[in-house]
Order: structure tokens, then sequence, then C-alpha cells
């Protein structure tokens, strides 16, 4: 028996095609692991009207650690129309796996490291005070609050009474909404607890401590959203106090999307709630290469779940030779190597999509700005499999 057993959840459309790219460089570099396949996505909300099958659930429980590629999420309309003719009229509702699965396991710390690779011709660069260029290396790791806030899902339109009612209890709401017809209102509510919030934050600390970051940045909105950012803040500047070398900075999410243009060299690790951490984790990742550089890591107190943050990308899935940049998988497995203490086999794999990225001759077409399409391949650019040769040629 191996010493671990991950499960592997390919999920749609390229992400079928990443996943495995990853496994190979995992193997490569002597991970002694089993992989069970799990299934997950489009396919099975349409063969069986569940994306999220039981018996996937019941594997992550078993064995605790996903790899995970990416799935398709489409319309209402869509979902409706192709749901197997023997499953229509049970009034089954299409939702997103994902979700799902960050929900039913409660993964509520979210991390995204946005480290710049040297040589890669997607980093950020930013004109000097001489007229030439410079190029920071950013290395900023976001910690996003993944259960909560914006995305936890209660909300409204309509609003029934007792809500209805309630809302009515509050000062701004009857002065500012109260003359709006209730059939003309929507509610979104945003919602933080204090163990999610001590959670998030305690996470970015630690992780700041161990990986030897001098900061801690909470990015959120106090000065408005006074009570859950407020919360947020407070709550970072008490833990503060425990880690002496760390200073805890804050920012406004408005603000910080304008210096992470700027500056991005000066934030080391930031923590901020669901829809906010979801922001900046964008901004950063398009300053060191986009959604091929982007990975992250799902992790509740049993189970953890690492993917790319891109999505399954139907358009490039059916191709004859695939083009996209497995990078991102790859790292989010190396995220995985962490977790599971494996760090030298994660520094390793770093190590080599490094050199490959600065020698620079194998590169796939988004590295090479180009549009995607299956000519690519014969104007130069590498294949998935071919990124992943070349990273596993420089294990050693
Ligand atoms: P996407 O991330 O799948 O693709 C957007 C674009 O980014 C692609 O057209 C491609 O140009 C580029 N791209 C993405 N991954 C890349 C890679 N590895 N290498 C090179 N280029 C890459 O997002 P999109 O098109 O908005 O959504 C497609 C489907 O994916 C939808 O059904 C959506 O619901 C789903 N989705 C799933 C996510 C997940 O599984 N975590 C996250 C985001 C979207
Ligand atoms: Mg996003």
């Amino acid at each position: 028996m191996s010493k671990f057993t991950i499960v592997s959840l390919p999920g749609d459309g390229i992400g079928k095609t990443v996943l495995p790219e990853a496994i190979r460089v995992l193997d490569a570099v002597g991970l002694d692991a089993d992989y069970v396949h799990a299934e997950i996505g489009w396919e099975f909300w349409c063969s069986e009207g569940d994306p999220l099958p039981q018996r996937t659930i019941d594997l992550l429980k078993e064995h605790k650690i996903g790899l995970f590629g990416a799935i398709t999420s489409k319309p209402k309309s869509d979902a409706d129309a192709e749901l197997a003719a023997h499953l229509r009229d049970r009034g089954l509702v299409y939702y997103s796996p994902i979700v799902a699965m960050r929900q039913h396991f409660n993964l509520d710390i979210c991390a995204r490291p946005c480290q710049t690779f040297k040589g890669n011709p997607l980093n950020f660069i930013r004109r000097d005070t001489q007229g030439g260029f410079e190029e920071p290396a950013v290395d900023t790791v976001i910690f996003r609050q993944n259960t909560e806030g914006l995305y936890g899902g209660v909300e409204w339109t309509n609003p029934p009474d007792n809500v209805y009612n309630a809302l009515m209890t509050h000062p701004k709401f009857a002065l500012n909404f109260g003359s709006a017809p209730r059939a003309e209102l929507s509610v979104s509510t945003r919602i933080f607890t204090l163990r999610a919030t001590e959670r998030i934050l305690r996470a970015a600390f630690e992780y700041a401590k161990k990986f030897g970051y001098k900061s801690v940045t909470v990015c959120e909105k106090p000065n408005v959203i006074r009570e859950t950012s407020g919360m947020m803040l407070a709550l970072g500047k008490e833990m503060a106090a425990e880690y002496a070398n760390i200073s805890l900075w804050d920012t406004n999410i408005d603000a910080q999307m304008m210096w992470l243009t700027k500056n991005p060299e000066d934030y080391g690790v930031i923590v901020a709630g669901n829809m906010f951490g979801d922001i900046i984790s964008d901004g950063f990742a398009g300053l060191v290469g986009g959604l091929g550089f982007a990975c992250s890591a799902n992790v509740g107190e049993e189970v953890a779940v690492f993917e790319p943050t891109h999505g399954s990308a139907p358009k490039y899935a059916n191709y004859e030779t695939s083009i996209v940049n497995p990078i991102a998988m790859i790292l989010s497995a190396c995220m995985m190597l962490d977790h599971i203490g494996e760090n030298e086999r994660a520094t390793k794999i770093r190590a080599a999509i490094a050199e490959v990225v600065e020698e620079g001759a194998i590169r796939t077409y988004d590295m090479m700005k180009m549009r995607g399409k299956p000519e690519v391949i014969e104007q130069g650019a590498a294949s998935t499999t071919q990124m992943a040769d070349a990273i596993i040629a420089k294990l050693n």
C-alpha cells in the first residue's frame, strides 16, 4: 500500500487534461501515492441529476485529500435542457459542485499564492524613473475566507414577511429602502462569524510566520462596512499582538486594487473575506501570469482540496493536442504536497518549473501571448504534455 491515497477529481473540460499531467509530475518526483478517481461536474448533472454524487463525497470523507481539475457550470436554461430525459420533471435544480464541496466539508480557508517566475513573459512590469522598465518580483499569498460573506447564499428577491419586517427594524433600511416596493427588492447578506474569521486570520498569520513574511495585510473596507469588515480588522489587530515579527497592515479593497498595480512587491500575506479575497487574488494572479499560473488550496479541519483557479475552458477541451498550460494545476499539486508534509518534493517541482520558465524554450500559447487555437502548436507553442515533460525533465 502507498503512503498516501489521493482523491483525483478531474471534472470537466481541461480539468481532464491538466490533472493527469500533474499526477505524472507527482509520480516523477517520487510521491508514494495511490489515486482514486472521483466523479464530479456537468456530466453527472446531465446523466444523474447530481454534479457532486454522494460516492464522491464519501471518497473525500474517507481519504481527506482531493486534487481537483475544474468543472463546467452553465445557466439554468442549459441545465434544464441538458438533463437526461428520464430525470426531468423531478424538480431537480442544478447547483455548483464546488460551492457544495466547500460547504459540505467546511473548506473555509482558501490560500492563493501569487509568485513571480523569473523570465515569464507574462510578468507585470512598470516604468522606472529613467525611462526604462522594472519587473518587481511579486510574492503574495492571499488568504480568502471561503464559506461565508457575500457568497454565503443567504439572499432573497422579494423577501418574505418575516425577513422584510426584520429589515424594516433597521433605521437605515427603513430610511433608504422602506419606500421601494417589496417585490422590487433584492437582498444579499454578508454574514461573518467570529469563528470563521478567526480561523482565516490564524491561517494567514501562521503561514506568514512559517514562511517568513514580514507583514499580514487585512484587506477589507471597515470604514464603510463597519460590522463585518470591522470585526475582521479588530480580530486581526488582537491576533497581531501574538506575532512579534509580523506587522499588521490594513488596506481598503478599492485602494488595494490600485496599489497592486503600483507596488505589488510590498505585500506579503493578505487576508480578506470571501468576495474581496476572490477579487484580490485574481488581481495578483494577473501580475504573475494569469490563469495558467494561478493555484489554490481549500482547506477545512478534516478535508483539503487543491485546484487551479481557472475553469474548464470548454473551447480548448477537445483539441487533438491540448494547448492549455498545466502549470496552475501542477502548482496546486505542490500546495497539496506542502499540506501533506512532502515539502521537499514540492520545492523540487517548483524549482523545476522555475528553470523551465526561465529558460524560455518551452512555452504554452498563453506564455507566448497567442490567441488559443489549434495552430499555436505549429506556430511554436508547447502542448500541455510538452510543458509537463519539460518540468519532469528538470526533476533530479
Ligand atoms: P476559464 O478559466 O475556464 O477560461 C477562461 C480563459 O482563460 C480561457 O478561455 C483561456 O483563454 C484561459 N485559460 C484558462 N485556463 C487556462 C490554462 N490552464 N492555460 C491557458 N489558458 C487558460 O473560465 P470561463 O471561460 O469563464 O469558464 C468556463 C467554464 O468553467 C464555465 O462553465 C465556468 O462556470 C467554469 N468555471 C469553473 C471553475 C472551477 O472549476 N473552479 C472556475 C471558473 C470557471
Ligand atoms: Mg475567481
